[in-house]
């Protein structure tokens, strides 16, 4: 599997543009950027080495085969001829995902199972056995792209998804993914040098995830399991090495030469931050406080003040919450002037009664709903609108 070929990597909507980024600092030549994801051409080893570094992806999909079908049996066909032993074992586990978009197939579930047909009477002719079969996405996971007459087979080399990074055990409540929250802070201007303050830090995301950029651990190294480790002939001794390297890159500091700050008013929070911290290895970099967002202590070093209200839609009453998007406007004019002030959230309405002018808005969604990234240039005497 030394051969090249073309890697999808699919993402949560909107952030193709910051993983495309990532990709590229990776030390990879990004082909194409689309509402899906980013494609690259790259070899199964490059596919480890994504699933090891991304913090922004979804899915590392390795195309193992293309070919033309309108009708399912023409599906159903080309998979039962593919030379499938060559990347599942006789006696493992596969679940077969598809995306499909054509005029005879209404559901997935129709696509997976002729996938599945194929590979098991392929496997029934040749050795009288097959791979068990399922919705497990622990093993092997094969995903099917058909659209109009195109069908792409790949290797699902994430397996389970890649954008949730394994740290957050408790998640307290309404917590951001932690692919989006990553994407929101590269969006950001935080510049690793300088403090990143997280007010109504709920169960900590996005500390956590500043506090893994700033000592550049990647996310790969908080989980043991991936799609890839069980496909036939993994090179597990390159997945050795680069993990080796990854965790040799890791800065290791009892304490960071700027501040990490998390606080909420709530004490379950902050003990559910705690302990995601802990488990991400990154509790001593944060500190830690139980208090009103006002009240957070702020550096005086310029740094970053970034917030994740909550905005009526899954928490809290949206009229209520207006008080609140009024008072992170005073916060953000009496005590964090000289810094950059981020609001992120999903109530545009709300967000107007912050009542200052956001310098950049970048657009996110958070799972459904439609939200924004706010930007405020925060100088002494900040203009309301
Ligand atoms: C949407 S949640 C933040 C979720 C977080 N980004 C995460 O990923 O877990 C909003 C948080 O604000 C906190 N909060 C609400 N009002 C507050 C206030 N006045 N001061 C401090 N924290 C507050 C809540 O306790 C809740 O944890």
């Amino acid at each position: 599997m030394e051969s090249t070929s073309k890697i999808v990597i699919t993402c949560p909507p909107r952030i193709n543009v910051h993983l495309a980024k990532e990709v590229e600092h990776l030390g990879f030549k990004v082909h194409k950027t689309d509402r899906m994801g980013v494609q690259i051409i790259g070899t199964f080893n490059d596919a480890m080495k994504l699933n090891l570094h991304l913090r922004t992806g979804s899915k590392v999909l390795y195309q193992i085969h293309s070919f033309k079908a309108v009708h399912p049996d023409d599906l159903y066909k080309a998979v039962k001829k593919f030379p499938w032993e060559e990347y599942i074992k006789s006696d493992g586990y596969v679940s077969i995902q598809s995306y499909v978009k054509n005029d005879f197939i209404r559901d997935t579930k129709f696509a997976n199972l002729r996938v599945k047909d194929g590979i098991a009477d392929r496997y029934m002719e040749k050795f009288d056995r097959r791979p068990d079969s399922g919705p497990d996405s622990s093993q092997t996971v094969i995903f099917l792209h058909w659209q109009l007459d195109n069908c792409n087979i790949y290797i699902d080399t994430s397996g389970e998804t890649i954008a949730k990074h394994n740290y957050r055990k408790i998640p307290f409540k309404a917590p951001m993914l932690e692919a989006l929250a990553s994407a929101t802070i590269l969006a950001s201007d935080w510049d690793k040098k300088s403090s990143f303050i997280n007010p109504m830090c709920g169960s900590g995301t996005l500390a956590i995830e500043a506090a893994l950029m700033a000592i550049e651990k990647p996310p790969g190294l908080m989980r043991e399991n991936f799609g890839f480790m069980h496909i036939v002939g993994y090179n597990y001794l390159y997945w050795e090495k680069i993990v080796k390297q990854a965790q040799e890159n890791v800065i290791e500091v009892d304490r960071l030469p700027f501040d990490i700050i998390a606080s909420d008013l709530s004490p379950e929070a902050l003990s559910a931050a705690r302990t995601n911290a802990r488990n991400a290895g990154v509790e001593h970099l944060i500190t830690f406080e139980k208090c009103d967002f006002r009240d957070t202590l702020i550096p005086d070093d310029g740094g970053v003040v970034f917030l994740n209200p909550e905005y009526g839609e899954r928490l809290g009453d949206e009229k209520e919450l207006e008080g609140v998007y009024t008072e992170i406007g005073d916060f953000f004019k009496k005590r964090c002037s000289g810094h950059k002030g981020y609001v992120f959230t999903g109530n545009l309405n709300l967000a107007k009664k912050i009542g200052l002018k956001a310098k950049r808005r970048v657009e996110f969604y958070n799972g459904k709903i439609d939200a924004r990234l706010l930007e405020y240039e925060l100088y002494s005497g900040s203009k309301r609108t």
